[in-house]
């Protein structure tokens, strides 16, 4: 259990004894380091339902209020918050449990089965920066959920079907016959507009397009075939993209608009039978009153086109009834654009109604921001086109091998280049992860590749630092006792022992900035404490406890930076 939780639990239970029963205890970290280590305010709410006086009700829950072992001194201060500084031995002891453990003491959630879907990219394009976000954010949410315990399932729900795969795989043919597919599609966008253009001129070459639309739509075995060519080809660019920026992703993610494609028939007849469709103008709709337009109207949410055709909704819904059928979901975190806010809201909505998202399934849409050029509108190249992930990714690499080149000369080349990996993608993460997820950002390549501030750079030298003073220390034992008795030990040593709490809160919101800012956190108090407390200097015990205190950072530092897909490295 946490140590948030621990006192939460403490005082809730002193509140009841004093005649609150059910008032939260409302604890969390003190704000300055002369109010303690925690701080419990929840009395003040306690005393003005009871309407009794708040210095009072304190007084009376501190008597009742039972930390031992846990808090050295608890006072009152102000009108009736309740200041707790936790107990040196009880920390070290914490910090002591950590080292000792593989996952840093961390408590395993009730597992429940976690999807992440995310990246979620259109094949028919070249992956962009609008494909940064989601596959840097998605990536963190499956590393922190798996660590708590849960059974987590990544998905990618890639853009795979349409109309426009007709013409794709009838320019892929065409270019087959010519030479080889595997380097035209190398560019995919370039191989879309030439498609584009095949099928805009060649009425004979746009005639056969609508055949291969017409033969996929109905299962066509030689069309589908070459239609799962095309598709292999447009993940081989993106699998290469994951490596590079180090996703999780791989081929056994992938599942696709396509899959769903079977069901969507039944899916809207069902819809149909449960009376929760309308036809509107030859559509077949969902009207949800819990969204007006403008005008206030209920919001339309178009599930069969005039015609026949199917939509985004409709598959949506399909991978639903999936998700909850097959993959069994507990829960479903869409890490998608914040821009399809609404078609998040209207799907769930609608799964709701027809009966197909069951209570205690929790359904998200992990919302983010989009990225912007110092203009602060969405970051283009010059000529205004998206700007390619890969190109965006090499250049990162190429700036962080420029900068340790002129911090770190005589290094070899090799290891240089490895450190430009680690330092380039890393920079390029954390600056993602962490500003709110919710907010847009605007893209500054010198911020994020600064060796100071909150940034990637930061923390990964901090890491090595902490190394090598670990490397210098041969006497070092990793079995000592620690001891906390100043005042920058006790600090740090109480921030290591609160991973565990921003790795829960992380989870249960899905905000890696908690994430961030806590490593940022504990990177700022390993230098104060290793500013104040000379650890090589020291001697004995001393010596050997500041060595653990160190240690334990290091192992912080590298477990929190990995639940952020970044790697840490031994020097720099
Ligand atoms: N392929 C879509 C796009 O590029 C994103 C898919 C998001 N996921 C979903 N389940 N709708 O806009």
């Amino acid at each position: 259990m946490t140590i948030q939780q621990l006192i939460s639990d403490r005082v809730a239970a002193a509140l009841a004894a004093a005649g609150a029963p059910g008032a939260p205890a409302v604890v969390q970290p003190a704000s300055k380091p002369e109010f303690g280590d925690y701080q419990a305010n929840g009395v003040m709410g306690a005393a003005k339902a009871l309407k009794t006086n708040p210095r009072a009700l304190a007084e009376q829950v501190i008597a009742l209020l039972d930390l031992q072992g846990i808090a050295s001194k608890v006072e009152i201060a102000g009108p009736g918050f309740i200041n707790i500084h936790l107990d040196p031995a009880f920390i070290a002891g914490r910090v002591e449990k950590a080292l000792a453990d593989d996952s840093l003491g961390i408590a395993k959630a009730e597992a429940r089965r976690v999807m992440v879907e995310y990246s979620s990219v259109n094949l028919a394009k070249e992956m962009h920066i609008g494909h940064l976000r989601g596959g840097i954010i998605g990536d963190a949410l499956v590393r922190v959920n798996s660590f708590i315990g849960h059974d987590v399932i990544r998905q990618n729900h890639v853009g795979d079907w349409g109309t426009q795969f007709g013409m794709l795989v009838a320019y892929m043919v065409e270019t087959q016959k010519a030479g080889d597919a595997a380097v035209e599609l190398k560019d995919l966008d370039t191989f879309y507009k030439q498609s584009k253009k095949r099928f805009d001129e060649d009425e004979a070459f746009a005639d056969l397009a609508r055949d291969y639309v017409v033969k996929l739509q109905s299962g066509d075995a030689e069309v589908l075939a070459l239609w799962q060519q095309f598709v292999k080809l447009s993940l081989t660019h993106c699998n290469a993209i994951y490596q590079k920026l180090g996703l999780l992703l791989d081929d056994g993610d992938v599942r696709g608009e396509s899959f769903y494609n079977a069901d969507l028939p039944v899916l809207v007849n069902e819809l149909r039978e449960k009376g929760l469709l309308t036809e509107d103008q030859g559509a077949q709709v969902v009207f949800l009153d819990e969204f007006k337009n403008k005008e206030g109207e209920p919001a339309a949410f178009i599930v069969q086109k005039q015609g026949g055709g199917y939509l985004y909704a409709t598959t949506d819904l399909g991978a639903i009834r999936f998700r909850i059928g097959t993959l069994k979901l507990d829960r479903a975190l869409y890490v998608v654009d914040s821009r399809q806010s609404l078609h998040f809201q209207q799907l769930f909505t609608t799964a709701r109604k027809a009966g197909w998202l069951p209570q205690g399934a929790d359904f998200e849409h992990i919302g983010h921001g989009t990225i912007m050029g110092p203009d602060g509108k969405p970051l283009k190249t010059r000529s205004g086109e998206n700007i390619k992930l890969v190109e965006l990714l090499d250049e990162a690499i190429e700036r962080a091998y420029q900068l340790v080149s002129s911090k770190n000369a005589e290094l070899p080349e090799a290891e240089r280049r490895n450190i430009a990996q680690a330092v380039g993608i890393g920079a390029l993460k954390y600056a993602d992860l962490s500003k709110s997820r919710n907010t847009d950002y605007i893209f500054d390549w010198d911020a994020m590749l600064s060796f100071e501030g909150n940034t990637a750079p930061y923390l990964q030298y901090a890491y090595t630092r902490v190394q090598s003073v670990l490397r210098k220390a041969e006497d070092f034992n990793p079995a000592a006792n620690i001891v906390v008795t100043e005042a920058a030990e006790k600090q740090l040593a109480v921030a290591l022992t609160q991973f565990e709490d921003v790795v829960f809160t992380v989870a249960e919101g899905s905000q890696p900035h908690h994430l961030c800012s806590y490593l940022y956190n504990v990177a700022t108090l390993f230098s104060r404490f290793y500013e104040a407390c000379p650890i090589l200097k020291s001697e004995g015990e001393v010596r050997q406890s500041r060595l653990q205190l160190a240690a334990a950072t290091a192992k912080t530092l590298k477990a929190g930076l990995g639940l952020l897909g970044i790697a840490v490295l031994e020097t720099m």
